[in-house]
Parts: structure tokens; sequence; C-alpha cells
């Protein structure tokens, strides 16, 4: 095998399979054997515009030609622009944004404000839950990710997942008392009155399994921050844009966190970009007091070019309602895939985010990855939580979709057997 001069991220060096990547267009992208592949993860979940948008491209170009550097304190239309979008975006009472170059970073700067205007400094956030490799970002991590770095930041508390298939609590959805949301305002009380700063979560954990919560989880959250005078972070940096057929996750329920982190379909990958868009009731704070926050490629003006042609695109190509429209149809077709398997199997999705969950050995998991790769489709395996997420460009076309899932079900029946 080729030895590069680079490290591959979150892998033993030896273990990796390196993916050649030459272009793309539409869902899919293209590797350097000449292999034309089925992009149903969109990368990192990155890619929501679709690969080879030569619009995104030329954005980028025309931004450079005029203005390619930049300095925190600088303005230039292309930043103030992405800022009005974004708070346009986020709805009423949103005021400032915050710039960075990723999730992590966004999680961090966040982490951050909500210490500096609370004056507190715990954070509490879920066991399944990822939210970047920062040393803050990595604190508030949940998953697999966490231990082998800790000690990492102080202070986070870690509480049960909303995971309706294998509840924590040992409910089935009939006899649901929302203990999954009830316990977090229970364990802010736990940890001493009044001494938590925010609750940060993914409105759908995605990476970690596809978790959509029942329509009162997120109220309920709300309220029980609001009687802590705790802060709600919405981590939309993979439900952000459209993945979940709105334009952020948070949307499908009538909450208003107060801060919002996103990043990966901000640009669609097309550049490193993100942001804390931060509502009004936590800005003001800042009006008198110093934001003790920075960064030296603050809001580049490539990246905020990228990111506004990407938001036009979205609009223009109507890309959230896409997936809005195509959601039923990829859990419809999972379920079709469900039944083919002879294994007890969970579907869960909501827009174009969903996962179906298997247990089978590490054997059969390996199996199935490479029935995957002769198909040539691209997903996210996890065999330790038994899950494979999809998450296509939200450009894909219905036929592209069905195609996909039901090439998916073949590599999945001969990986884990056919029902009975
Ligand atoms: C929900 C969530 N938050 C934060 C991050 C970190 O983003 P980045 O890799 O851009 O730092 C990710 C990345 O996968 C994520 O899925």
């Amino acid at each position: 095998m080729t030895e590069y001069p680079f490290f591959f991220t979150w892998t033993a060096q030896n273990a990796v399979k390196p993916l050649e990547l030459t272009g793309g267009d539409g869902a899919w992208f293209t590797t350097a054997d000449g292999a034309r592949w089925l992009d149903l993860g969109a990368l990192s979940y990155q890619v929501n515009a679709g690969h080879g948008r030569q619009r995104i491209v030329e954005a980028i170009k025309r931004q450079a030609d005029q203005l390619c550097l930049s300095a925190p304190n600088a303005v230039y239309p292309a930043k103030v622009e992405l800022a009005e979008r974004l708070l346009a975006m986020a709805g009423p009472g949103f005021s400032k944004v915050f710039f960075t170059l990723g999730g992590a970073e966004a999680n961090e700067n966040a982490m951050k404000i909500a210490r500096l205007v609370t004056g507190r400094f715990k954070m509490v956030s879920r066991y399944r839950s990822y939210h970047g490799a920062s040393m803050g970002a990595l604190a508030l991590t949940g998953d697999w990710r966490r231990p082998p770095l800790e000690p990492l930041v102080p202070g986070v508390v870690h509480v049960q997942d909303c995971h309706c298939d294998r509840c924590p609590f040992g409910q089935r959805v009939e006899t649901c008392r929302q203990e999954c949301a009830t316990h977090i305002g229970a364990t802010m009380a736990l940890e001493g009155q009044r001494t938590v700063a925010a609750v940060i979560l993914e409105p759908v954990p995605g990476a970690n399994g596809v978790l959509v919560p029942p329509p009162e989880y997120w109220p309920i959250v709300r309220q029980a921050c609001d009687a802590e005078g705790a802060l709600l972070i919405a981590d939309e940096v993979l439900t952000g844009f459209g993945r979940t057929g709105k334009p952020f996750g948070f949307q499908h329920w009538d909450v208003v966190p107060d801060m919002i982190t996103v990043a990966k379909g901000l640009a669609s990958g097309y550049a490193t970009i993100g942001a804390v868009i931060v509502h009004e009731r936590v800005a003001r704070h800042f009006d008198a007091n110093v934001l003790a926050c920075g960064l030296t490629y603050y809001a580049h003006p490539t990246a905020c070019a990228a990111a506004l042609e990407t938001m036009q695109l979205y609009d223009d190509e109507k890309l959230y309602d896409n997936s809005a429209r195509l959601g039923p149809v990829l859990r419809r077709e999972l379920d079709a895939v469900a039944a083919r398997i002879g294994v007890k199997t969970f579907v869960r999705g909501i827009g174009l985010l969903a996962v179906l969950e298997l247990e089978s050995t590490a054997e059969r998991w390996t199996v199935f990855g490479k029935e995957l790769g002769a198909r040539m489709l691209s997903l996210h395996i996890d065999p330790k939580r038994g899950t494979a997420v999809f998450a296509p460009p939200l450009c894909i076309s219905e036929e592209e979709l069905v195609r996909g899932v039901r090439a998916f079900g073949d590599a999945a029946v001969a990986a884990f057997g056919g029902a009975a």
C-alpha cells in the first residue's frame, strides 16, 4: 500500500483505505480508478448542494479576484450579507453571528459565549453525540471519540439519550413518560442550583444513529433551561441547511434556542466555514462586555462568498423542499430493506437523514462494507453501533435514491442474510 506523507484522521494509519477523489457531479463522486460512486453520505455529511457545483467555484474565484485577504475587524460585502442571511434563516430574535472555520470551533465558541454570559462553567450534553475534535468540543462529545483524550475541559455533565427504539429508561413508545427530556432538568438541579451555563444538543444526533426525538422533547428541555437560567444551544452542524427537510432541525418543534452552531452544509464543503448564530438576549451582553473570542481567519472572504452562493443555490433549486419530499421515500425504501433482512432491524429518519440499525457480528459488517463497495455505494457504516446512516446530497433525484437504497438492500441481504 502507498504510504502517504500525512496522517489520516480517526484511524490507525495501517488500517487506512484512502479515497482517491477526483471530482463528481450531483449525487455522484468519481475516484482515480475511474469509478463513479453514488454518494449516499454526502462525503462527511457536508455536500448538501451536491458535487461539481460550478457556480460555487465561480463565486469563490470572483471573490478571490476582488479581495482574498482579511483581518478579524475588516468589513466587506460578503461578510455582511452572509451574517444577514444566516440571521434571517434562524428567525426573529437572532441578532449576531460569530464566524468560525468549522463545526468544532463553532461549538467551542458557543461554549465560551455561554460561560461569559452566564458566569457559570458547567455544560450538559448527551452520550450519543459528537460535537467536534478540539478539546472543548470533545469534552462535550459523548461518543467513543472522547475517552482516549481525557481529561478534557472540566465541567461537562453527560446525560442519557433519546432513543425510542432502545429506550435507556426501559420504556416503550406506548409507556413513554419523556424521561429522556425531563431528567435533563433533574440533572441540572442535582448539579447545584443554577450552575449550568448551557445545554447543547444536536436536534437529531446524526452520526450517532439518527435518534429522532418525539415532539415533546425539545420543548421540555427548553422549559428546563429557562427554569435553571441555562442557555440552550442547537448544534446544527450536521442537521442544518435542509438535511432534515427544514432549514434548521430545531424548526421541526416549537422552540427557539439561544445559540445555533453551523458548519458543513453552510458552504457545502466548498470552503471551510462555520458560525455561531446568537440570539439577541445573549448577544446584548457583549455591547458593554468584552467578547473574549477570536480567530485570524474569521469570516474569510472566499469562504463567505462560497457560503452565500451555496445558500442561494439551496433557494434556487428548492433543495430543502426536496429533502422534505424525499424523506418519506427514503424511509419507505429502508422499511422495504428491513423486511428483506432476516435480523431484527430498526429504521428511523427525518428528511434526507435516515438510519438502518441492526445487530450483527463484526465479520458480517465487514462483509457488508465489501458488498457496498462492490456496488459503489458510499455511506456511513458504524459496526459498533450497528448503524448504516444515509445523508445524500439534497439534490439527489427520487430515481437515484430509490435505485441506491435498493442496491443497498441487495448488499444487506448478501451480508446479513434474507428473511425466511
Ligand atoms: C453535530 C456535529 N457537530 C460538530 C461537528 C464538528 O465539525 P468539524 O468537523 O467541522 O469540526 C460535527 C462533525 O461531524 C458534527 O457532526
